[in-house]
């Protein structure tokens, strides 16, 4: 096990399972996955399925949820929108932030971003700060200057006292629902390049802050990339669809 503690298994089921989907899921999954402490493992619902996926979840506290987006504000005139503290009544612990489909099909901007960790903070949230770089970027070079960009929006506005309720995920927007996944050795290297910024800005809670992978994981690759240095879990999209895939995937990193 490494130092960091237990391993991060995240499921991002993206605009997937209606409630009665998300109901026939569990009960396919709970038997699959016993449950342990040796491990965190979190669903990101679509918001609609939230409540739907607490009640289920009531009777295994090993299992947590969060939503996939929030919006900056408390309340108000945002159609669409949804507040960071109604997800956490609604059964939320964790938010999922700037997800790279938040920034290309939606337009989101590294300094509403910003202000979304800081409202998913506000409510009580964990945020999954989502952060890397297009193929285009990659080939430019310009792999760690994203990465780097996307940091410096949002870590200032976090006080060190703060760092262990933040998580980041790093996506290479390449490796995202197209098969490719990064090598262990990359993804190793730029975690190793994260864990850096963080600790320039948190000093020894730096430790305190998962760092996630995601981008094309499933439960062939799961298990080397959970070994590479510096990657504390999986972000997985696809394959969290499918119970038993998940459930393999949560079993690789044991
Ligand atoms: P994928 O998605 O596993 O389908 O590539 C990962 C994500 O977008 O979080």
């Amino acid at each position: 096990m490494k130092p960091r503690g237990k391993p991060v298994f995240a499921g991002n089921w993206k605009m997937h399972k209606c409630p009665s989907q998300t109901r026939a899921f569990f009960a396919s999954f709970f038997p699959l996955l016993p449950p342990a402490d040796d491990r965190t493992v979190l669903f990101f619902p679509p918001a609609v399925s939230l409540a739907t996926a607490a009640q289920c979840v009531e009777p295994r506290p090993d299992i947590r949820l969060g939503v996939q987006n929030v919006h900056w504000k408390a309340s108000g005139a945002f159609t669409g929108e949804i507040a960071a503290g109604m997800a956490a009544e609604a059964g939320a612990e964790f938010a999922l932030v700037g997800h790279s489909e938040r920034r290309h099909l939606f337009g989101e901007t590294n300094p509403q971003t910003a202000d979304k960790v800081t409202a998913a903070m506000g409510a009580g949230l964990h945020p999954v700060l989502c952060v890397g770089e297009t193929l285009q970027e990659r080939r430019a070079g310009r792999a760690e200057a994203t990465v780097e960009e996307q940091l410096r929006a949002v870590l200032p506005r976090i006080h060190a006292e703060h760092a262990g309720r933040l998580l980041i995920a790093y996506e290479p927007v390449w490796a995202i629902g197209t098969g490719e996944t990064a090598s262990p050795a990359d993804a190793a290297s730029m975690h190793a390049f994260i864990r850096a910024k963080l600790t320039r800005h948190f000093v020894e809670r730096a430790e305190t802050v998962p760092i996630l992978y995601g981008g094309s994981v499933n439960a062939e690759n799961a298990g080397e990339l959970l070994a590479a240095r510096e990657v504390d879990g999986v972000l997985v999209g696809g394959a969290s669809l499918d119970p038993e895939e998940f459930a393999r995937i949560c079993a690789a990193g044991a």
